[in-house]
C-alpha cells in the first residue's frame, strides 16, 4: 500500500506540471497577432476607415476587421493568404453549415469575384450562389489581392443590434467554375463577439486546438491501448508485466488530463458546436477516473471478489478504450482536421489493431497446444485442478 500512496502523490504532481505547462502554451500562443497592417491605402471608402476598423486574428491566417454603424450595420473586411481557391466567411445561426449564408470571395480569370452563397446542405451542389439570406446595403461589395493576402470587404445589414454571432470560415483550394464552389480544404466554426472592444483581440487558439489532439490520441490512442496490451498478452512476465500496465496506465491517465484541459480551455475561447465530442470525451474520462479508484480499491489477489473486480476493470477499460476511439474520429472531423491528421491517428489505430490481432492469435495458439496450463489471459483464477482431472483413484 505505500507505493499505492507515492504513486498517488506522483500522479497529482505531474497533473500539475502538465497543467502548468498547457497554461504556458496557451498565454505564449494569444499573443501571436497580425493585424497591424494598414488597409486605407487600397481599400475604398468606406473601408478604409482604419481608425474605426477593430481587428482579430480569427483563425489559421484570417484576420477580420469589423465595425458597427447605426442601423445594425456590420461593416467587415476578412484578409487571408491567399494563392488560388476560394475565401469565404458564413454566418450561422447554431454554428453549423447547413442553413447558413456565407460571403466567398476568389479570384477569376480575368477579374476578382466576391458572391453570396446560401449553404443549404453539405454537398458542393447544395451550395447556391446569389441566394444567401444576409442583407446587403447600398455599399457594393469589394474583393482585392494586395501581397501574399485577399481581401473580402461588405456590409450586411442584421435587424437587431449584433453581439455574439456564430460564425463560420472556410477556403477551397481549387478556383469555382460558373459559380460552383468546390468542397472546402478546411473549415471552423466560432462564436465572435462584435460586442466586445477592439482592445481585446485575440487569436484563434490553433496550438491549443493542437496540443489537445495530439495529446489525445497519444494517450488515448497509443498509450492507454499499449498499457492494455501488457495486462491481457504478456502475463507471462510477471510481474513485469503489471509495472508495465501500471507505469503506461498512469502516463496515459496524465496525458488524457492535459489533452482534457486543453479541451476545456480550447472549448472556453471558440465555444464550438460541438455537443456530442464534449459529451463522449467526458464520458470516457469518467470511465477512466472509475479506473483509477478501481485500481486504489482493488480487492486482494485471493479475495473472492477478486474475480468480479477483475471482470469490471477489464470491460470498463475496452469500453473507454472503444469510445475514445470513436470519439477523436469525432473529434478530427468537428476540428476539421487535415489529412495529416486523419493519416496520422489511421496509421496508428492500424498499427495497434494488428498488433492485437496478432497478439490474440498467438494466445489463442498457445492456449489450445498446452491446455493443461492455465491460459495466459486469464482474469480470473484457475479453476481447481480438480474440477479438470478427475482425482486419482
Ligand atoms: C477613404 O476614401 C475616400 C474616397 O476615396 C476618401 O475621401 C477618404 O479620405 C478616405 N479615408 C481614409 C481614412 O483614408
Amino acid at each position: 500500500m505505500r507505493t499505492d500512496k507515492s504513486l498517488l502523490s506522483f500522479t497529482i504532481y505531474a497533473a500539475l506540471a502538465a497543467l502548468f505547462l498547457l497554461l504556458r502554451i496557451s498565454i505564449v500562443n494569444s499573443q501571436m497577432d497580425s493585424c497591424s497592417l494598414d488597409v486605407s491605402s487600397f481599400l475604398p471608402a468606406p473601408f478604409n476607415d482604419s481608425s474605426s476598423l477593430s481587428c482579430r486574428s480569427v483563425w489559421h491566417t484570417f484576420d477580420l476587421r469589423y465595425s458597427k454603424s447605426q442601423g445594425n450595420v456590420l461593416t467587415i473586411v476578412l484578409s487571408a493568404e491567399y494563392t488560388s481557391g476560394w475565401v469565404g466567411m458564413g454566418f450561422s445561426k447554431d454554428g453549423m453549415m447547413v442553413g447558413s449564408s456565407a460571403m466567398v470571395g476568389w479570384m477569376g480569370k480575368e477579374r476578382a469575384h466576391i458572391r453570396q452563397y446560401y449553404l443549404r446542405g453539405q454537398s458542393p451542389s447544395d451550395v447556391v450562389v446569389n441566394q444567401g439570406q444576409l442583407l446587403g446595403t447600398n455599399v457594393p461589395e469589394v474583393v482585392v489581392l494586395n501581397g501574399a493576402k485577399i481581401y473580402l470587404a461588405f456590409q450586411v445589414k442584421f435587424e437587431a443590434p449584433i453581439t455574439r454571432q456564430p460564425l463560420l470560415f472556410a477556403f477551397g483550394a481549387s478556383r469555382p467554375s460558373h459559380f460552383r464552389l468546390t468542397e472546402h480544404e478546411d473549415k471552423t466554426s466560432i462564436l465572435f463577439d462584435f460586442a466586445a472592444g477592439s482592445s481585446s483581440a485575440s487569436s484563434y487558439p490553433v496550438q491549443l486546438k493542437r496540443s489537445h489532439g495530439i495529446l489525445a490520441i497519444f494517450g488515448w490512442g497509443v498509450l492507454l491501448p499499449v498499457g492494455a496490451i501488457f495486462a491481457r498478452y504478456f502475463r507471462q512476465w510477471d510481474p513485469l508485466w503489471y509495472y508495465l500496465h501500471l507505469a503506461i496506465q498512469f502516463l496515459g491517465f496524465l496525458i488524457v488530463l492535459s489533452s482534457l484541459v486543453a479541451g476545456v480551455s480550447l472549448y472556453d475561447k471558440i465555444h464550438a458546436n460541438v455537443l456530442a465530442h464534449r459529451g463522449l470525451g467526458i464520458f470516457v474520462f469518467v470511465l477512466l477516473i472509475l479506473q483509477v479508484v478501481a485500481f486504489f480499491l482493488r480487492p486482494d489477489k485471493d479475495s473472492k471478489v477478486r474475480r468480479y473486480w477483475n471482470w469490471y476493470h477489464t470491460w470498463v477499460g475496452r469500453l473507454a478504450l472503444f469510445l475514445a476511439a470513436v470519439n477523436i474520429v469525432i473529434g478530427i472531423r468537428v476540428g476539421g482536421a487535415g489529412n495529416g491528421w486523419k493519416a496520422g491517428y489511421g496509421f496508428s489505430l492500424a498499427v495497434i489493431l494488428i498488433t492485437v490481432i496478432v497478439l490474440e492469435v498467438m494466445l489463442w495458439i498457445r492456449g489450445s497446444k498446452k491446455p493443461a496450463d492455465p491460459p495466459a489471459f486469464q482474469m480470473h483464477p484457475p479453476p481447481p485442478a480438480f474440477q479438470m482431472h478427475p482425482p486419482p483413484q
